[in-house]
This record gives structure tokens, sequence and C-alpha cells, in this order.
């Protein structure tokens, strides 16, 4: 599973990408806004830190305008993926975007039915909003199952499915039980991943008794 990180800040990013284990990034117009920072700006330095995708969204809501927004965004990196909302006007973007070579994140996507449009148009990702569903009190992993079962039964499918909005690991293991190809998590979910107080434990009891031998290896 392709580990993205769901944020717009380039300390988190920077701190995250130096483990070696962040495969890429997603942002969206609330991140830009929460981060305080010019969008193009920023978009150019995460694509500096992170050599895998890095999704920026385009702000129209309307086919002309994003094709043009979409095109300032490519000319940032190669590695921008252009991430547009799942609507008619997105999805005829994404098809236009895929047809030219672009890599694609079709995002706000509720339903199977919408990502299988998404697939159909051509998506490289196709990003389900897990914690938002839950929070009208739907099953946002039992829609995740739904995707990847469909996709699944159509091998000539090449999108790839993006858990998003997941809130806390929880949401991580179940996507990846159901075999989600890639996760954007929170920078706070992500350490959370790390931690279990039976390794707390188990390393402090390693490290006096180690001390115990009064050794060391280097
Ligand atoms: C995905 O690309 C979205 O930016 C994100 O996962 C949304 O998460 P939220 O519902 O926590 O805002």
């Amino acid at each position: 599973m392709k580990f993205f990180v769901d944020t717009a800040e380039t300390a988190e990013i920077s701190e995250l990408a130096s483990t070696g284990l962040l495969d890429g990034v997603t942002t969206n117009p609330s991140l830009i806004a929460k981060s305080g920072r010019k969008f193009l700006e920023v978009i150019a330095e995460i694509c500096d830190l992170v050599p895998g995708p890095v999704s920026a969204e385009v702000a129209a809501t309307d086919f002309s305008q994003m094709m043009r927004e979409a095109k300032i965004l490519r000319a940032i990196a190669p590695n921008v993926c252009i991430k547009v909302p799942l609507t008619p006007d997105g999805l005829r973007a994404c098809h236009a975007l895929a047809q030219d070579g672009a890599a694609v994140n079709v995002t706000l996507c509720f339903s199977a039915a919408q990502a299988l449009l998404a697939a159909k148009a051509g998506a490289t990702f196709v990003s389900p909003f897990i914690g938002r569903l839950d929070d009208i009190g739907q099953d946002g992993m039992a829609l995740i199952a739904d995707i990847v079962t469909i996709y699944r039964n159509y091998p000539a499918i090449k999108t790839e499915v993006l858990a998003a909005s997941i809130r806390h690991p929880i949401h991580l293991i179940e996507a990846a039980k159901l075999g989600a190809h890639v996760a954007t998590i929170p920078p706070s979910v992500i350490r959370q991943l790390y931690h279990h107080p039976l390794t707390d434990k188990g390393l402090a009891t390693f490290v006096a008794d180690w001390a115990k031998t009064g050794q060391t290896i280097a």
C-alpha cells in the first residue's frame, strides 16, 4: 500500500519524507488555506521534497477554467497530479487531461457509481472519503470495499483506489485489508502508526538490561 500524506505543511512533509516511507502528498483548497501560503509556491516546494505524486486541486468548477488551471499546475513539476472534483465538468477535465498524459486524482467520491465514472474517465486515482461518510452515519469502509471489488472485476481499469478522509489508524488498516492501493493520511495519524505500549515497555527493558552488561557495540 502506498502512503501519501494529507497536508500542505512543508515542514511536516519534509520530516515525513526523511523516513523514506512516504510515497506522495495530497493537498486540497482547505489545506492550502490552513497553511496560509501561496498555492503555486507551496506546490512547487512540496514537489521538490517528494518525488512521488503531489495532488494539486483545481479551484475552478467549470471545464474550461479547470483546464487553464491544470496547465499552470502541470508546469510546476512533472510529479504534479491534477486533482479534480467528481462532477460532470471535473470528469470531463479528467478525461481530457488523462488523454494528454497527465496524472489525475478525482476527489470527493462518495459512491461506487461515481468511482466507476472516474475509472471510465481515465483517472489515475479515485479518492473515496471514508471519514466524511462515517460523519453522516454512513459506512465509509463499505464504499472502499465496493470500489475495490468492482475495479477487480474489470482488469482493464487501471485507476487506483486512494482511501481518503482517514481519521485514525483503524481506517488505514481496514482499507489496507480491503486492498486499497493508496491511503492519504494526516501527519498526526502517521505518527500514531508507530506506537504500541508494549514496544515502549520492551525497549525500556532492553535498554536497562543492556546497560547492566557494561558493553558497547560501537
Ligand atoms: C483527500 O485528498 C482529502 O484532502 C482529504 O483526505 C480530506 O480529508 P478530511 O475529510 O479529513 O478533510
